[in-house]
Parts: C-alpha cells; sequence; structure tokens
C-alpha cells in the first residue's frame, strides 16, 4: 500500500517544491531515512481525514485485529488513550479506571475534568501487577454509574486480563470498556488476543517491527467512530511522519512474515525458560506473555536494579527494573545470537549470587483522595521535605518511569504507606519523577490537610 505508492512516486522523479525541508537532500545521514520522509502531497492522502491509502491501512488493521474500524496513530498509544477517553468521557463523567494505569489515562482524566475512581489491582510475590480486582470491578459499577472503565492488558510486565469477564461486566453495568492494550500488539500472532472491548489502544512500536511511536486505535463501538476520529485529530499532529507510516504498512502487507518470525521467537522463548537457575528465577504464567521477560531477584543477595547493572557488563541493555525483579523485553526480531548472550550471561550472574531473605513488599495503593486530580490541580502548589510531607495532599503525580505508573496523584493524602512505597523505590535506586528529595504538596486555602 503506501510503501508501493511511494517507490512509484520516487521514480517519477519530481522535485519536492514542498514540505519537509530537508527536500530528501542527500546530504544528510541517509540512515535516518531523510530519502522516504514525505508531508500529505497529491497522491499520499491525509491521515486526519483519510480517503484513499490510510482508509485501506486502517481497514487491514480492522480486520487484523478483528474490530469494525481503526484509527492510525503516529503520537503512540498516548494519543490514542488521550482521544479514546475525551470522546466517550468530556465534562466532569465518572469513570472507574484501573489504579495502575499508565499516566496517559490519568492525564486524559486531568484535563476532562473527569470523577475518577480506581479498580484496585492486584500484584504478586514480587510486586508485579498481575490481575485487577474483580470484586472491586463489580462493587463499583454497581453503587455509580461510569461513563467507562478503562483497564490494562497486558500489563508491562505481560500479565493478561480476562477482558471477556471484563467486557461482560461493563455491559452489564452499561459502561464501556476502554482497553489499554498498549503492551499487546503483538498477540493477535500468539493467539491471546482478544476483540472483547469498545476500543482498544495499542503501540505497534512495543511489540511489532514498527517505528517509534507507531500505534492504532481499534474500534467495535461504531457510534463512537465519529467523535473518535475528531478527538484523534485534537491529538495527534496534523504532519504525521511519512516514516512511520511506512513502518506500520511493512506490517500490514507481510503478516505471513511476521508469524514466521513469531513462530521463531517462541522457539527461542522456549530455550530461555528451560535454564537452570538457583539463585534468580525466569517468571512463568499461563496468564502472562513469555516475551516479557521477567526475572525475580527475590530471594537473592541483589535487586533489580544491580541484576540490569551486571546484564550492562555482559552488554545487555534490559527495559525495566524494578526492585525485585528486572524485566526484558523479546520480539519478533530478536536473533539466536541476542537469546544465546543472554542465557550465557544468566548463567554466568546466577553462580555469583547468594540466597538472601530480602523481602520487598511493593504494592499500589489507592491512598485517600481528597480531591479530584483536576482540582488539585487548579491548586498552589510548594515543594517540601518528603519526610515532613505525611499528612499533605499532592499536588502533582509521582512516578517512576518507566513504567510511567503513578504512585500518588495530585489531591490524594500523602499516608505512611504511600512514604513507604517511595522510600523503598529510592533506597532501591529507581529514579521517581520528584526535585531531588522534595514533593509537591498543594496549598490549600481551606485549611483541608496542609
Ligand atoms: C500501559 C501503557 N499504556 C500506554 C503507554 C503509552 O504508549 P506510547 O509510548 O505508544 O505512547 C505506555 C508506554 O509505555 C504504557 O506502558
Amino acid at each position: 500500500m503506501l510503501n508501493k505508492i511511494i517507490d512509484n512516486y520516487l521514480k517519477e522523479n519530481y522535485y519536492p517544491f514542498h514540505m519537509p525541508g530537508h527536500k530528501r537532500s542527500e546530504i544528510f545521514d541517509s540512515n535516518l531515512g531523510y530519502g522516504r520522509d514525505f508531508t500529505e502531497i497529491d497522491g499520499l492522502d491525509n491521515l486526519n481525514d483519510p480517503k484513499e491509502v490510510f482508509v485501506d491501512m486502517e481497514r487491514k488493521i480492522a480486520e487484523t485485529y478483528d474490530v469494525k474500524d481503526a484509527i492510525i496513530s503516529t503520537n503512540g498509544s498516548t494519543s490514542g488513550i488521550l482521544a479514546s477517553i475525551r470522546a466517550i468521557s468530556q465534562n466532569n463523567k465518572n469513570i472507574l479506571i484501573q489504579r495502575s494505569s499508565h499516566k496517559a489515562v490519568y492525564n486524559a482524566c486531568l484535563i476532562n475534568k473527569l470523577k475518577v475512581d480506581y479498580i484496585g489491582v492486584k500484584t504478586n510475590d514480587i510486586g508485579a501487577i498481575v490481575d485487577i480486582s474483580f470484586e472491586d470491578l463489580e462493587d463499583k459499577l454497581k453503587n455509580k454509574t461510569y461513563s467507562a472503565v478503562v483497564v490494562t492488558s497486558p500489563s508491562y510486565e505481560g500479565y493478561i486480563l480476562d477482558i471477556e469477564r471484563i467486557y461482560k461486566i461493563c455491559k452489564k453495568y452499561k459502561a464501556k470498556l476502554i482497553l489499554d492494550m498498549a503492551h499487546g500488539s503483538h498477540l493477535f500472532l500468539t493467539g491471546a488476543y482478544k476483540n472483547t472491548f469498545d476500543i482498544a489502544i495499542t503501540s505497534f512500536h512495543k511489540n511489532l517491527p514498527a517505528l517509534t511511536p507507531a500505534a492504532a486505535v481499534l474500534i467495535n463501538d461504531e457510534q463512537i467512530v465519529k467523535d473518535l476520529r475528531f478527538a484523534m485529530s485534537i491529538f495527534q499532529t496534523s504532519s504525521p511522519s511519512y516514516l512511520i507510516l511506512q513502518s506500520i504498512d511493512y506490517i500490514l502487507e507481510n503478516i505471513g512474515e511476521m508469524e514466521i518470525l513469531n513462530q521463531k521467537l517462541q522457539a527461542n522463548l522456549v530455550d530461555l525458560y528451560k535454564i537452570k537457575l538457583k539463585n534468580l528465577s525466569l517468571i512463568d504464567d499461563k496468564n502472562k506473555d513469555r516475551s516479557k521477560i521477567l526475572i525475580s531477584t527475590k530471594n537473592t543477595n541483589i535487586n533489580g536494579k544491580t541484576l540490569a547493572n551486571l546484564l550492562k557488563e555482559e552488554k545487555i541493555e534490559i527495559e525495566m527494573a524494578y526492585p525485585s525483579y528486572a524485566l526484558l523485553i523479546a520480539s519478533l526480531c530478536d536473533r539466536d545470537k541476542g537469546f544465546d548472550l543472554l542465557k550465557n550471561a544468566l548463567i554466568k550472574i546466577d553462580k555469583t549470587l547468594e540466597k538472601s531473605a530480602y523481602l520487598f513488599n511493593f504494592t499500589y495503593q489507592s491512598p485517600q483522595k481528597i480531591y479530584q486530580i483536576y482540582e488539585a490541580m487548579d491548586f498552589d502548589s510548594e515543594l517540601i521535605k518528603i519526610e515532613n510531607s505525611q499528612g499533605r495532599i499532592a499536588g502533582g503525580f509521582t512516578y517512576a518511569y518507566p513504567p510511567g505508573i503513578p504512585i500518588l496523584a495530585p489531591g490524594e493524602l500523602i499516608d505512611s504507606k504511600v512514604l513507604e512505597n517511595i522510600n523503598n523505590l529510592q533506597k532501591n535506586n529507581i529514579r521517581l519523577n520528584l526535585v531531588g528529595k522534595s514533593i509537591a504538596v498543594i496549598i490549600d486555602k481551606m485549611n483541608k490537610n496542609c
């Protein structure tokens, strides 16, 4: 589709008296792709008002994911999430979101002035999110009307929720289900993909061979399409990257190749999960995507950050380190060489470690909400020492990036459990978005906890 059109266009040798300003000039580094970077010239359609090739590409995405419609995002799942929540839940509506949602979900709630409640999450013994609380979901839906429910599946660590069950519950209470499937674009290849949602947002760049930040919104509820396209045109650039679009096109035109690459990946993963380790452990679970390689350091004498450093000495860069684990992402494009390097490194590092009773107790809390997020952001705030902040109300988000999941949201009471989490993360060298040893708290003229 798009790649072919561009191939043919280039053969015609038109001179570009139009954007982009680099004019596909050969004086620049050809690795950056200047030669194929285009804009909405005649024949190359307009992503924000698709009529030609992007209609075909979006149709192909819809077919691939077995949904009614799809919208391409060249601004990541972030834009797709902002637009989806905007299209369904604007203007002070109630929304029910998974507490461990990505910050894009929280930001959508902030800018749309939404009244937010949380679905509690379940974590495993290393602090990875493995499920939501279904009792909490039903209880909340029974007691309040919500415009939408937002859940994340797979989680960053690869745990997959029972989306069919969640969708049924949402239908029962007439709430739309928005699925943040940013980490699941490849699941249609593994058989773990389910199309039971009203809207899902997925990042091609995370798990498929697309350029950063290629993504799409998948739509089952056709009544939302018009509002969603309008919202996407607000949150999406008016100059989408044609390089990103060509990388999406490549995937769509080569699904067969993706399937073959996936078979190779699965075979490599089978071998990897067989290795014998005495201290570290590779976490495997029937509800977990194996390409998210989650290595527990629990009960060893090192934390996730130290494991990341040791792997770096072996020339391996990982995705994320948390106190009790390190997370590595494998994809269709990994090579045997990479897996050999990883297996050898893990066996070597494991031999240098010892057992230890180190216990890290990290769970995502829902601190007491004093103000809605949008209300809290309207207050003036001040920076105070973290150690003096107990009993104050947060004036901003606190999170580690990655994963970008807030452990404290604006308007929430800073209690001893939140402080324990912050201290624990900092002690384990996990960088939070805080300014040194300070945290922003609101200056509340009404004197409600200030
Ligand atoms: C769960 C989740 N949702 C959404 C996003 C945003 O995705 P993108 O980087 O494609 O904007 C991320 C990014 O890491 C994420 O982890």
